[in-house]
């Protein structure tokens, strides 16, 4: 019957008839480049054919210990302490001077004498009176000791049972000076059998590879006999197209997260908001430039948004026209109820944490209140790579007692810095409801740059006044929109991006946060 075998394992066969000696079967896996593995499986593949086998045999490895090792850099104590004394042209010099020069451990300094007069290299003598050492040789050669030393170099390995009798002699005096670590291993020795030394390769027929075994191999047995391809459990999976949570949102739950963490609580508006909440009573006059068209989507159907109770309507329009009891003068113009009733897509969140104050009101509730707001807005924008028409924003808001700028900063840093973000800076702005009022920046260091993030402030008296939030209690608040963090957290440069959904990237997105 003819022999089949693997293509590898034949390779072997013809490498060890070729060597015609026994080898040590992690020399050869390295000699042939494979794996120690995949050569001891070639190895059965031969016993099997009873063309050849491996022998155990225990042997001792021997190589430099750590404290070995440094002195193969700096030289063995006797060396290091010669060298002190022929770089300062010393003849003889006190034993404790020596020490002192030296800087070695009091132990390995006194080896290191020892050794030298050993060597012949010095002398001790105390006859002046002082414990003096004498430097009496004129050479200095490289002793056995440090020649055998050097055969470690390369942090090599080396079998203890070809170290010759000279050799050996060393290495017991390193191994007595904890120099040498030596170590019982296992080797595997590999041969032929006659049968394998002598069958010619021509006969040996080649395995085909097979990528799959099937059921009859299995039953049959066959399988053992193909060549398997290697698998490579390094490769992806096919990949997997399953529903998973879009990185927008996984980002505001990371968001949520963080004012939760604040002792926050979310609330939530219409997105279908009237003028008055959006822009009235946030005391921006009805003729302010932000109210237009070109800005804010205005609705047609529904076309009229219900105000709320009338008293408080009534304050909101006193503020407009003459500041009412805020303390304010006003706009000075005549307020109109049915530019406060027009509907809008809400074009800021702010709108919502303005139903929240009236919620106060109404409520008659009690400091402290911390709330805040992640919600679709919508503006009428052009869109490119950095602008959307609708969009999210998240917005924060605390009422409290005597709460003043500095708090303000502190919250923004906090909130910041649970983001990822480590410094803010904030500096003079403009919104026509808060004063002060503060734009953050935060330093971005992926990019070493500083980027805007929103707007923050205080709110004014106007602002607050109609809804019974009076001195001392103030409305501290922040926004910003999302999707230009979102931006840096996943790496898009465009921002149409989280809307229009490239599927191979959303593909690419992990299943979990
Ligand atoms: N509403 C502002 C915007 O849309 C952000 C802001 C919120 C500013 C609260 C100050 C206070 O950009």
């Amino acid at each position: 019957m003819s022999i089949e075998l693997k293509k590898q394992v034949i390779d072997i066969l013809k490498i060890l008839q070729e060597k015609d000696i026994e080898i040590e079967a992690s020399k050869l896996a390295d000699e042939l480049n494979v794996d120690y593995i995949v050569l001891m499986s070639a190895i059965n593949d031969l016993i099997d054919n009873n063309l050849g086998g491996f022998r155990e045999e225990e042997m001792y490895q021997v190589s430099l210990s750590q404290e070995g090792l440094t002195y193969l850099e700096k030289g063995l104590p006797e060396r290091q302490i010669l060298q002190i004394l022929l770089k300062n042209e010393i003849k003889e010099i006190n034993l404790d001077d020596l020490r002192a020069e030296a800087k070695l451990d009091e132990n390995l300094f006194y080896v290191g004498i020892s050794n030298l007069k050993k060597n012949k290299w010095v002398t001790q003598s105390k006859a002046t009176g002082e414990n003096k050492i004498f430097l009496i040789a004129e050479e200095f050669p490289e002793t056995q000791l440090e020649k055998f030393l050097k055969k470690f170099e390369s942090n090599e390995i080396v079998d203890y049972s070809i170290l010759s009798k000279e050799e050996l002699m060393q290495f017991d005096v390193l191994n007595k000076r904890k120099l040498m670590n030596k170590v019982r291993k296992t080797q595997r020795i590999i041969y032929l059998t006659k049968k394998g030394k002598s069958i010619p390769i021509s006969e040996i027929q080649e395995l085909k590879q097979v990528s799959k075994i099937t059921s009859e191999m299995l039953s049959s047995g066959t399988w053992k006999k193909y060549n398997l391809k290697p698998f490579d459990v390094t490769k992806p999976g096919p990949l997997l197209k399953a529903g998973k949570i879009h990185p927008l949102v996984n980002l505001i739950n990371e968001i949520r997260e963080i004012f939760l963490s604040m002792g926050f609580i979310e609330i939530r508006g219409p997105i279908i908001e009237s003028a008055f909440y959006n822009f009235d009573a946030l005391f921006q006059p009805q003729d302010h430039p932000a109210r237009e068209l070109q800005d804010t989507f205005y609705l047609n159907n529904p076309k009229v948004a219900k105000l709320p109770e009338k008293d408080r309507v009534l304050a909101v329009k006193k503020t407009h026209e003459n500041g009412g009891d805020s303390g304010s003068i006003g706009w000075g113009y005549e307020w109109d109820e049915n530019i406060a009733k027009k509907t809008v897509l809400r074009p800021h969140t702010t709108a919502t944490t303005m139903r929240r104050l009236a919620q106060f009101y109404r409520n008659n509730e009690k400091v402290p209140v911390k709330v805040f707001c992640v919600d679709r807005v919508f503006r009428n924008e052009k869109l490119d790579k950095s602008h959307l028409a609708e969009f999210t924003q998240v917005e924060g808001i605390v009422i409290d007692d005597n709460v003043t700028l500095c708090d303000l900063i502190g919250l923004l840093s906090e909130f910041y810095r649970k983001m990822g973000f480590k410094k803010i800076v904030t500096r003079p702005g403009f919104f026509p409801y808060t004063e002060p009022s503060m734009e953050v920046s935060v330093y971005y260091d992926k990019l070493d740059e500083w980027l805007e993030m929103g707007g923050s402030g205080i709110f004014r008296p106007e602002v607050t006044y109609p809804w019974g939030i009076k001195e001392p209690t103030r409305v501290l608040a922040w926004g910003q929109g999302l999707e230009r963090i979102a931006m840096l957290y996943y790496d898009r440069t465009d921002i149409r991006d989280f809307y229009i959904n490239p599927i191979k990237w959303l593909r690419e997105q992990s299943y979990l946060k």
